[in-house]
């Protein structure tokens, strides 16, 4: 079990981040305060019986699970039931579950009196390796995703991979997408993932490399807790994930971001003096995460989906974070035409 903290500069908020085998203990160490539990029904039937024990008289709200109900409708329900349970500014929301849950949990704990604390508890490798850490809370709005939301740092996130064991395959895929993006701007996690590419779905390894996936985020949120310049980086792989998963909808946003990267390590090519050795390897780590490479969309139909992403700085133009050499990313701004011509070709030659 790993223990460390994250200052985000902004605000002075600070999260203790507690992850690996046997972190749930560190629950007997929480302050007695009111808390409300929040969760999925999903997570809520397969994990009845540990939230009796973990929070015994504590009230649970699950809400229906799935990206199709981050919505107002379960982001009001859930401040309902705060209310109902008579939670004041000093009380306590625990969120168990994956994005989803953290992300509307999370959001409810930025707006409810203004502000109360929060503590994740992901069960998903995406939740544990990528959204519960760093403090990005959102609702999906107007047909937008995370149309409306807060910066909210949680008090405390406790990532114990005791749940990858319930986790269907495709939510492990899922979750190496942001894993594969992360190697992909941090060397020592590039060299890991390298040397275990045969073994990127074995939950012991899994378990291993969470703690190091969630200290590389955390240390470029310290920097850049709201995103105004370095935590962009993190978007390597989404612009065209994002645009392909939009046009096309068929394989899980991780599958999206992995193609996605194999797309961007292209652009790369094309755009920059890259080490072409290494682009070489982290594809082949893409393709190992992805399990072979799976039907492509037509890209030249899914580009004009990139030009909705909201870290486009420029109309007319696609920003692109692509992978260039080992550690090392370049922020590209690629005029429309190109982009979508240049992943027309790749696609062929992907394919
Ligand atoms: P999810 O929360 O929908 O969970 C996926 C599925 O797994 C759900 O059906 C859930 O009920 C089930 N599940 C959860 N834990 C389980 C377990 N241990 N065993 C079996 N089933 C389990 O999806 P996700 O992939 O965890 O998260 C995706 C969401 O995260 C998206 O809404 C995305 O926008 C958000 N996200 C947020 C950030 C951030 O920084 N805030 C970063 C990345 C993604
Ligand atoms: N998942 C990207 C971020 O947290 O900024």
């Amino acid at each position: 079990m790993k223990r460390f903290s994250i200052h985000a500069e902004q605000k002075g908020e600070c999260s203790e981040i507690i992850c690996g085998t046997n972190a749930l203990s560190a629950l007997s160490e929480l302050p007695a305060r009111d808390t409300l539990v929040f969760t999925d029904e999903n997570v809520f039937r397969l994990y009845r019986d540990a939230l009796a024990r973990y929070f015994p008289q504590c009230p649970v709200h699950a809400m229906p699970a799935g990206e199709q109900n981050k919505t107002q409708e379960t982001l009001f329900a859930l401040l309902g039931a705060m209310a109902d349970a008579g939670m004041r500014r000093n009380g306590r929301i625990v969120c168990l579950g994956g994005g989803v849950v953290g992300d509307v949990g999370g959001l409810a704990s930025a707006l409810y009196m203004r502000g109360i604390e929060c503590v994740q508890i992901p069960t998903t490798l995406l939740a544990q390796v990528d959204s519960s850490v760093g403090g990005k809370t959102a609702i999906d709005f107007y047909g937008v995703k995370n149309l409306v939301g807060a910066f909210k740092q949680p008090e405390r996130v406790i990532a114990d991979p005791v749940f990858f064991k319930t986790l269907p395959a495709r939510e492990i895929r899922c979750g190496l997408g942001e894993i594969v993006k992360h190697g992909a701007l941090c060397g020592e996690l590039f060299d890991k993932l390298r040397e275990n590419k045969n073994r990127l779905t074995d939950l012991t390894f899994l378990a291993e490399i969470v703690s190091e996936n969630i200290a590389f985020k955390a240390r470029v949120v310290e920097k850049d807790a709201r995103e105004a310049g370095l935590r962009k980086c993190l978007n390597l792989g989404h612009t065209t994930g994002h645009a392909l998963e939009l046009f096309d909808g068929t394989l899980s946003h991780g599958e999206y971001v992995l193609v996605g990267i194999l797309y961007e390590a292209e652009l790369a090519r094309r755009y920059t003096e890259c080490d072409e050795a290494y682009l070489a390897q982290l594809k082949e780590i893409a393709l190992c995460a992805l399990g072979g490479m799976p039907d492509l969309p037509p890209a030249e139909d899914a580009a004009r989906f990139a030009l909705l992403d909201k870290k486009n700085t420029q109309a007319g133009t696609v920003t692109v974070t692509a992978p260039t050499a080992r550690g090392e990313y370049a922020l590209l701004e690629i005029p429309f035409g190109e982009y979508a011509a240049a992943l027309a070709q790749i696609r062929e030659e992907l394919c």
